[in-house]
């Protein structure tokens, strides 16, 4: 397994500009399916979970290329809505190919998902969204069999605003006869980009970014071509990383209101951030502040996927902050591994106490997720000392190339592929 080698203590500077956004790139393409022909998405990421779900709709007959960005998906010689356990396995999210498969094919099976380090990571919400809509859905094992001759609208309610749920009652109620209404349905930046693709593609969707969203069945959709928002982890990874390696970093083609919780917090620890358009300035000369309490919510609240992070600029603040993590169960598993380079952290259920230490000291450590890893790079990139971090494929799950991103500012990191032993 690849491993990346920091020598820290080296504060990030230039500019740089924000890939497309993984968590909105994924459901679209998923959702060009609905419609038969040649779809073109742009700004597409080049990650592991992009490849993964371009591997599923090959297997399920898509043509797919993904050339400098851009995805070219015709999804005319889809064939099958059996999605293979071994692919689902790779990736959970493709748990939202069962909206789209079933709205155009009326059967798809698929497989549970699985939970993973950060949690069980349930599916109930998606699949009662799927049989409010009509669908008979059978479990077998671990496989889920849907079957649906017509799909109508309804009033479904979620008991929780889960992201993928709300996009998966989306693609499917796209296709259905009537009118469907989500009542405390997700509001992330990403849902608002899907309902904006799926409108591109003649669908008839309003409400997204608020907590009901309305969607008026149509007969079919017609391919398009659509480009993908900037991702808004990436660039809140990269702030932490300025903030928290005393740097000073430009951030080009954001959205900055996307950031506005994460913007908050960090002007709290006394982190400068200029907004300008879609630039964001980030600098950070002195030792930032803690922060009394953040308690991760569901958009436009802190988000889970910067608590990490935010997590090691905290270690190295002037005080004591609390974080509490309450979106996923076992979303606290870098704390050992911050411990391990320095970080004072005492956890307590789902809340983290962090009393900053002057310096973190590089070590060995191991990314146990996608977003803890991105935050063992970041306290790498602070520490004093070498830093090498482990299993980092969980990393190029969500960031692209990200020692080239980092060495673009100035940082000291190298990716080590093992030798094959032959
Ligand atoms: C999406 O996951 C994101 N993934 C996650 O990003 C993100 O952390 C999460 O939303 C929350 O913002 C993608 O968009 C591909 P949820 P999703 O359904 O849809 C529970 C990353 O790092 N739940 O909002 O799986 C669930 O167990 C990833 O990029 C149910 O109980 O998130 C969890 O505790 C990690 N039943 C909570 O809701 C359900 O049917 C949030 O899940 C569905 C979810």
């Amino acid at each position: 397994m690849d491993k990346l080698v920091i020598e820290g203590g080296k504060p990030l500077s230039g500019t740089i500009v924000i890939q497309g956004a993984k968590n909105a790139a994924l459901p679209i393409l998923a959702a060009s399916l609905l419609a038969e022909g040649t779809t073109t998405i742009d700004h597409v990421p080049d990650l592991l979970d992009i490849d993964v779900m371009l591997n599923i709709l090959r297997e399920l007959g898509c043509r797919a290329e993904h050339v400098g960005g851009t995805v070219v998906l015709d999804t005319e010689t889809a064939h099958t809505s059996h999605v293979p356990e071994s692919l689902m396995r790779q990736m959970r999210s493709s748990i939202f190919l069962m909206g789209p498969l079933l709205a155009r094919f009326g059967e798809t099976q698929v497989y549970q998902p699985g939970g993973c380090a950060i949690g069980e990571r349930k599916i109930d919400l998606h699949l009662e969204g799927l049989k409010a809509l009509g669908a008979d859905i059978e479990e077998i094992g671990n496989r889920i069999i849907c079957r649906a001759d017509k799909l109508r609208g309804a009033d479904i309610h979620l008991s929780f605003p889960s992201v993928g749920a709300t996009e998966n009652i989306m693609m499917a109620a796209a296709l259905a006869e009537g009118r469907t209404t989500i009542s405390n349905a997700a509001r992330e930046p990403e849902i608002q980009d899907l309902q904006h693709f799926l409108n591109a593609m003649g669908a008839k969707i309003m409400g997204a970014g608020t907590d009901t969203i309305t969607v008026d069945g149509v007969q079919s959709l017609t391919p398009c071509r659509y480009k993908v928002i900037p991702d808004r982890i990436v660039a809140g990874t990269i702030m932490v990383a300025a903030a928290a390696t005393r740097g000073q970093v430009t951030l080009l083609n954001t959205q900055p209101a996307h950031l506005s919780s994460l913007i908050h917090v960090l002007r709290r620890a006394g982190v400068q951030i200029v907004v300008d358009g879609d630039i964001i300035k980030v600098g950070c000369a002195t030792r930032p502040k803690a922060v009394e309490r953040i308690v991760t919510s569901p958009y436009p609240a802190f988000p889970t996927d910067l608590q990490s992070q935010l997590m090691v600029l905290l270690t190295l603040a002037d005080g004591v902050s609390i974080l509490k993590e309450t979106i996923f169960e076992g979303r606290l598993k870098h704390v050992d591994e911050l411990s391990r380079m320095g970080a004072d952290i005492r956890v307590d259920m789902n809340a983290a106490f962090i009393r900053g230490v002057p310096r973190l000291y590089g070590a060995t450590v191991e990314a146990t997720d996608l977003r803890a890893g991105a935050a063992l790079v970041i306290a790498g990139l602070a520490a004093q000392g070498k830093t090498v971090v482990e299993q980092i494929h969980h990393i190029d799950r969500g960031y692209e190339k990200i020692e080239t991103m980092l060495s673009r500012l100035g940082a000291r990191i190298s990716r080590y592929a093992p030798v094959p032993n032959n």
